[in-house]
């Protein structure tokens, strides 16, 4: 007769070697999401490493905030954003964002390619100048 605990020891390790690709498979995700690169001339001579608003903010709003720049300055003619710390900015796609986020490839569009956007705004507003 065989010993019930070997029997199942078997089993578990059998088990164990069956699944293993599986699981590991799911642990990883295909394509790993973008980390958004901030190490351009601009951003280095900050002393706190700040965007207009809060991270967490841009990350999610930047698009609606966009927006209502443009209208801003199309439609009303204010050219000035002033941000919830009270500091102003020019309501402008690339003189403000591009010129702290100028390395575009990097940032903008790594994240966009992540998740399968692609701004149509380079049509007519100049995208800063990059190597490659
Ligand atoms: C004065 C420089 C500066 C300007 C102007 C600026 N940014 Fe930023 N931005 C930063 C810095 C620095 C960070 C990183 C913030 C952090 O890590 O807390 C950042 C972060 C972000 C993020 C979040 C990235 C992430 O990792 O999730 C987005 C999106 C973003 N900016 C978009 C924009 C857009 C769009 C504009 C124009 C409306 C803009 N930024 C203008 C400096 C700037
Ligand atoms: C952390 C990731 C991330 C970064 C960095 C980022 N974006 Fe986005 N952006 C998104 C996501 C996600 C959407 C799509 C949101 C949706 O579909 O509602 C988006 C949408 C947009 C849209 C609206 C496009 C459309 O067709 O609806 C604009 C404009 C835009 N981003 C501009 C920028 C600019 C300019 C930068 C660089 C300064 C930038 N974004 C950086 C994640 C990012
Ligand atoms: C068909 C051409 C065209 C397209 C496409 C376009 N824009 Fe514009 N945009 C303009 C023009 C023209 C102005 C007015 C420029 C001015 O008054 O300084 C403007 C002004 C703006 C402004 C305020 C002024 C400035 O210098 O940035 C913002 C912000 C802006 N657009 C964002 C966007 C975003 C975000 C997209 C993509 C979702 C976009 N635009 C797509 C033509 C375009």
């Amino acid at each position: 007769m065989y010993d019930g605990w070997k029997v199942i020891l078997g089993i578990i390790i059998f088990l164990g070697i069956a699944t293993f690709p599986i699981l590991y498979d799911i642990g990883k995700a295909s394509v790993p999401p973008p980390e958004p690169k901030i190490d351009t001339p601009e951003i280095q001579k900050m002393a706190e490493k700040k965007c207009i608003e809060s991270k967490s903010f841009m990350k999610t709003e930047h698009m609606v905030m966009l927006d209502n720049w443009r209208d801003s300055v199309v439609r009303e003619g204010n050219r000035i954003y002033i941000s919830t710390e009270g500091k102003e900015y020019d309501m402008s796609l690339q003189n403000t964002c591009m010129k702290c986020h100028s390395n575009k490839k990097k940032f903008c569009d790594e994240c966009h390619n992540y998740v399968a956007v692609k701004p149509y705004c380079w049509d007519c507003h100049i995208e800063p100048k990059e190597e490659g």
